[in-house]
């Protein structure tokens, strides 16, 4: 196929054969290295201040403060200037419901919610920098409350509507949030989430909670307690006209929290600033995404990561763009839903995960051959390195080999695309499974163990070298963790965490995490969160968690357990245990297998061996152990290993 370059000229996306001008490229990311200041100034016209910055850049290492002196509102840049323009009759959202409800919202529609649902937050005593937990299904008021929150100067602090009561009690307890937004309960493959009663169980481990804001939406009645909870229909009566002036915030004032897991036993509150995240995530979305006025946008990512917080919700908003929400499965009531969703938006940006990808490939291309997708034009990636099966899968049957695929690789930490393709800026090459080259304004290197720089095609971990706008401000609560967590592997470097090589051509590659974090159909989840939590079963002495391959989900978890005395593992056990994890932590805790074992493989020094656990649950051999970074012989590595493979079988057959 063919692309009609920017500057005009055709190009095939998928040929390397001849010399490319990436010239427009180049210039602009050079640009943007060479003179961050300078560039990102420019670019940042693309915002509405109330006024304007003093300083671009602030750099005291470890943090990096964008545009102080500035001031402005994110919810303006949404909604404001664009309901105040001729784009106010402009859909915003066309939300698709699980049960085939749909709502259409323009942006004068959405300026109209914002501010009803902003009145009623003032009203209930929400006060600029307050915190306010948000606990909803993907229906709009999910967008509208994250939105009238920072109106208002509120830090909102979504919580995936996946997740337990027990993982939403440590949220709100760690942001000390005094306001729950959620709903009666949400659809998920024809059944009710009954979200509510997942919230009081929740409310009642947290303290500082004064009040829960109910969205009447499924068709049941939960629990209401008349001293805390408020239904949101009755006080959004009261306030039916209402407005409520944008906060005038500074540009480094936060604007939310969003949780997610590290190396230690508790997910850590990634706290995301105003002006540098909304520059960020706006411009990364454009230069990636090449939208245009007419462009219909559909980002499948859950507004309770960070997937949704900048491509569903604030970038997309931000630019004036239509997009499509969906609540539900993908394969409810059928494997074909989401097709049937782009052909009837005419979805042309459609951005999902490999993960789905994968389901999706599993599933055969007799799906795909029921309904036009000729509307798309870019389509994306995120949540793991994409494998060149899939991606060419991707290319060929959803895209019809006439879109570039964007592999976007970054983190909740980063705010916005760190690697990827700029079909924006100018189209080049692409190679299945590469994020191919940095965005404007990230200057990445590969280092070794010792911190030196890697030779091409040496795989070593990825590391940035200049602070960048959509950066993190820091660790809600903990400046030491963010300081120990992104900045001491290598000093004045932020490390991301991922293994890294790059090619010849200076082309990117993603490796996963070289840390214990354990990748799940693209979301992170800690080996030591696992652990932490499966020791609360009763029944559990100690345990292990490591991850295997696993073709859908990229990686499945893999619990390792030794029983307290009084206990025999059997089938019903291992059931329990699976059933246990999922209101420990949440759905995405969901272990594949338990396996029972007498001991878990230790150093001398007491540190579990998690090669061995890593080898023995995905099947394959220990491999190259000469490296191993303990003072553990070689010799009782292979014993560690042997046993717990005789253990695991034992397990598994029983
Ligand atoms: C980790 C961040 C970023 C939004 C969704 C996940 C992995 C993410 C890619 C990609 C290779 C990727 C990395 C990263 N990752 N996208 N395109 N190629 N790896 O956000 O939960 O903060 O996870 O996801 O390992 O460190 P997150």
């Amino acid at each position: 196929m063919t692309t009609i370059d920017k500057s005009g000229e055709k190009h095939n996306l998928m040929t390397n054969d001849y010399f490319w001008p990436m010239k427009r490229y180049q210039d602009m990311h050079k640009r943007s290295i060479d003179d961050p200041e300078g560039f990102w100034a420019e670019q940042a016209g693309a915002l509405a201040w109330d006024k304007p910055w003093d300083k671009v850049l602030d750099w005291k290492p470890p943090y990096g403060r964008w545009f102080t002196g500035g001031k402005l509102n994110a919810c303006v840049q949404c909604v404001d200037r664009h309901a105040m323009s001729q784009k106010s009759s402009k859909v915003a959202i066309y939300w698709e419901g699980e049960t085939g409800d749909t709502r259409t919202i323009s942006y004068a529609d959405l300026l109209h919610d914002v501010n009803r649902f902003a009145a009623v937050l003032k009203k209930l005593g929400v006060q600029k920098g307050d915190r306010v937990a948000i606990y909803l299904p993907m229906i709009p008021e999910l967008v509208t409350a994250m939105l009238a929150c920072a109106r208002i100067g509120a830090i909102h602090c979504v919580i995936f509507s996946g997740f337990s009561a027990q993982a939403i009690s440590d949220r709100v307890n760690d942001s000390n949030a005094k306001l729950i937004i959620t709903a009666s309960g949400g659809y998920r493959r024809g059944k009710i989430l009954a979200l509510k009663g997942i919230v009081d169980d929740a409310v009642a481990m947290c303290p500082s909670i004064e009040k829960v804001l109910v969205v009447k939406y499924t068709d049941h009645e939960p629990n209401i307690n008349p001293d805390k909870d408020i239904w949101l229909s009755d006080v959004l009566n009261d306030s039916d006209n209402a407005v409520v002036a944008p906060e005038s915030m500074d540009a480094t004032d936060p604007l939310f929290i969003l949780y997610t897991s590290g190396t230690t036993g508790k997910p850590k509150g990634i706290l995301h600033g105003t002006a540098g995240y909304m520059l960020y995530a706006s411009k990364t979305l454009q230069w990636a995404f090449n939208p245009s006025d007419d462009s219909i946008y559909w980002c499948t990512a859950d507004a309770g990561w960070i997937t949704g917080h900048s491509y569903l919700v604030y970038a997309p908003l931000a630019l004036g763009l239509t997009s499509v929400i969906y609540e539900g499965a993908p394969d409810y009531p059928a494997i074909d839903r989401w097709w049937q969703i782009i052909e009837k938006y005419r979805v042309s940006i459609f951005y999902t995960s490999p993960t789905a990808i994968r389901m999706f490939m599993r599933n055969g291309e007799e799906w795909l051959a029921k309904h036009d997708l000729s509307s798309l034009q870019v389509m994306g990636s995120v949540g793991e390195a994409i494998n060149p099966e899939a991606w060419r899968w991707y290319y060929k049957y959803i895209g019809y080999e006439n879109c570039p695929i964007i592999d976007t690789w970054w983190q909740t930490e980063t705010g916005g695309f760190m690697i990827a393709p700029c079909a924006g800026i100018q189209s080049y090459p692409l190679k299945p499974g590469s994020a191919t080259l940095p965005m404007p304004g990230v200057d990445p290197v590969v280092l070794d163990a010792d911190g030196n720089e890697a030779a091409p095609n040496k795989t070593g971990f990825i590391a940035i070298r200049k602070p960048w706008p959509g950066m993190l401000l820091d660790v809600y609560g903990n400046p030491d963790l963010y300081q120990k967590t992104y900045w001491s592997r290598f000093p004045g470097y932020y490390a991301p965490g991922d293994y890294s090589m790059k090619d010849a051509d200076g082309y990117w590659w993603l490796l996963g995490r070289a840390d214990e974090v354990i990748k799940v159909s693209g979301h992170r989840i800690s080996t030591a969160e696992l652990e932490h939590a499966v020791v609360g079963h009763s029944a559990v002495a100690e345990a292990a968690a490591a991850a295997k391959p696993d073709e859908v989900k990229g990686e499945a978890i893999v619990l390792f357990v030794i029983l307290r005395n009084d206990h025999v593992g059997s089938v019903e056990l291992q059931k329990e245990i699976i059933k246990y994890m999922r209101t420990a932590i949440g759905t995405v805790a969901t272990p594949d297998d338990v396996i029972f074992v007498d001991k878990l493989p230790k150093t001398r020094s007491g540190k579990i061996m998690r090669r061995v656990l890593k080898a023995v649950a995905a099947g394959t051999s220990i491999g190259d152990i000469t490296t191993l970074d303990d003072q553990t012989s070689v010799e009782e590595v292979m014993v560690a290993y042997e046993e717990l493979k005789v253990a695991a079988a034992k397990s598994n057959n029983g």
